[in-house]
């Protein structure tokens, strides 16, 4: 077993050494609002994750991705940013921030945050201007007003749908409606406008300036629309191609606003990062992940797989080779704050596939439990089994891994929230048919006793199983097999696994079993199946399982395992 202090060696390759930090980064995932409460009102806070930097130190990742921590009316989780440039009194101060950035970077931990530009919340100032300048002014400019059709335009402008349920549309007094893509707190801005796009380079300085080393970018397909009359209807916009015309979703012009980003970014030594969230097509992902737009984008496939090798195999490959397109590295996701823990997911298997006819829907963003499933369907500990499986398979990857707080404890999504507990806007917005994410959010179990299991002093903002007590960061730090000992392992070696961006596939001679070699005699060996898998003869010394055996090889994988192998 090679301990930590074997790897001082990391990146001994000099063309690694100088490769921009965010290339093989681990990103770790924080949903402020949710991760540890220092100030006891049930909300996460700045100082929460301030106490917390050792945990992230040892646990070895590169970088934290803070989810947004802006004054925020939490319509939609804090997605719904009224201030782009301050922090939400309930979170802290710029001061916090400030002292949060510092101790981070005092650990070698880099720094992303969130920035959200296609909409803004319906309190943010220049929204309130906009409502009360009325129905032609230049402050309406800034969002995407239209009349409404019908009879004295009382009905929405289209039938378009937004993205939490419902109109896309919502009407304000003067009658006038406003596009709203997500929640109706959550207007549409128009990217057409010089001051939205003045504004936003005002804000990525600010931050720049703060010392935060790079952003992610939410939504980043959707920013500029094509809203020119007539407007098409619903059935016509499916039917339009996402090739870069498209009214609403990917279009090309997208690409001038992040050209403009690029010279912020590049303005600053070392230069800023940024990772798109965009839900494109495959072939349009290296537009946003080019070194002129944002340089690297989200790969979501991961997230939408089965735990089943060829799928995994087909994934990998295919992004590599995309990757290498636009001279980026590939991004791996298993778990965020949008969907189903994995650990869930792959409890659920056996259960019918989503696109299969009577399906239970169990990914993206819906879930199990509305559908009349029964939570007995679940089998945890098979679930936790295959996720320290997969989660082992990404690490060993080479590109960027991004982790999402809690997935270290091997939590499941929480089903046992109550109606009236439910935060997120999908909830109340599909008539309580679709729970949505507050399961993937519910705040983290730091001690086994206590209250609200050491979040805070004074409860949490959603309700904690009792079973996140077996889950408990104490717990779990003190005992060799837990999931938290696995990834700190995983973390310590990873950097030596990552010398080099390569990797090349070992036949295996079995469906089910993935194998691949990294440089400086690194494999990775997963097996997907239930039948052990005999590691050949030369395969090299097993230095880490995600079955927890490491170091008493037998020279065996056993079902649902990855290994880690190394030669000496
Ligand atoms: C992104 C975020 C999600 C949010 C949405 C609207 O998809 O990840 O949490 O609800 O954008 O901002």
């Amino acid at each position: 077993m090679i301990s930590p202090a074997d790897t001082d060696h990391r990146f001994a390759d000099p063309a690694v050494d100088t490769a921009p930090w965010w290339r093989q980064a681990t990103v770790y995932q924080i949903y402020p609002r949710s991760f540890a409460d220092a100030d006891g009102d049930g909300l996460g806070d700045i100082r929460g994750i301030r106490s917390r930097v050792d945990y992230l130190a040892e646990l070895g990742i590169d970088a934290v991705w803070l989810s947004p921590f802006y004054p925020s009316e939490l319509a939609d989780g804090g997605y719904d940013v009224a201030d782009y440039r301050d922090v939400d009194p309930r979170l802290g101060t710029l001061a916090d921030l400030d002292d949060l950035i510092a101790a981070l970077h005092a650990r070698g931990i880099k720094v992303v945050i969130d920035i959200v530009p296609n909409h803004t919340s319906d309190r943010h100032a220049w929204f309130r201007e906009a409502l009360a300048a009325g129905r032609g002014s230049a402050a309406r400019e800034r969002y995407l007003f239209r009349e409404g059709s019908g009879p004295d335009g009382a009905e929405p402008p289209t039938d378009w749908t937004a993205a939490f349920g419902g109109s896309a549309w919502e009407r304000v007094a003067d009658g006038q409606w406003y596009l709203h893509s997500f929640a109706i707190e959550q207007p549409d801005l128009n990217w057409a406008h010089p001051e939205v796009r003045a504004d936003f380079v005002h804000t990525l300085r600010f931050w720049s300036d703060r010392g935060v080393d790079g952003f992610r970018i939410d939504v980043a397909h959707m920013l500029t629309k094509d809203l020119s009359e007539p407007l098409p209807s619903a059935a016509e916009l499916a039917a339009m191609p996402v090739d870069g015309t498209h009214p609403l979703l990917d279009r090309d012009d997208v690409h001038e606003v992040y050209a403009q980003w690029r010279e912020v970014f590049d303005s600053y030594d070392p230069p800023r990062t940024a990772v798109a969230e965009a839900w494109v097509a495959s072939d349009r992902v290296p537009k946003y992940a080019s070194p002129e737009s944002l340089g690297q984008s989200f790969n979501f496939d991961l997230l939408v797989a089965d735990f089943d090798a060829a799928q995994f195999r087909d994934i990998v490959a295919h992004n590599i080779a995309l990757a290498a397109r636009s001279g980026s590295s590939s991004t791996w996701v298993l778990s965020n704050h949008d969907v189903f823990r994995h650990a869930t997911r792959y409890g659920l298997i056996g259960l019918p596939a989503t696109d299969e006819p009577g399906a239970v829907p169990r990914r993206h963003g819906g879930g199990w439990l509305e559908a009349g499933a029964d939570q007995a369907l679940l089998d945890r500990t098979a679930g936790e089994r295959r996720a320290r499986a997969a989660s082992m398979f990404l690490l060993g990857l080479p590109g960027s891994a991004y982790l999402y707080q809690g997935e270290e404890l091997g939590l499941h999504e929480v089903a046992e929230i109550a109606a009236d507990e439910r935060q997120d806007p999908t909830f109340e917005r599909t008539n309580r048919e679709q729970f949505g994410r507050d399961g993937c959010r519910v705040p983290l179990p730091w001690t086994a006793e206590g209250p609200s299991f050491g979040f805070g002093t004074n409860g949490a903002h959603l309700p904690q199983p009792a079973w996140f007590a077996d889950h408990a960061a104490d717990v779990e730090a003190h005992d060799p097999a837990s999931t938290l000992s696995l990834y700190r392992r995983a973390l310590a070696l990873r950097h030596d696994l990552q010398a080099a961006e390569e990797l090349t596939w070992v036949e295996t001679h079995r469906a089910d079993v993935l194998h691949f070699a990294r440089p400086n005699g690194w494999q990775v060996v997963t097996n997907f199946g239930a039948e052990p898998y005999a590691l050949p003869a030369d395969a090299g010394r097993v230095v880490l399982s995600s079955a927890g055996d490491d170091g008493a090889s037998t020279g065996v994988v056993p079902g649902e395992t990855t290994v880690w192998l190394a030669r000496d």
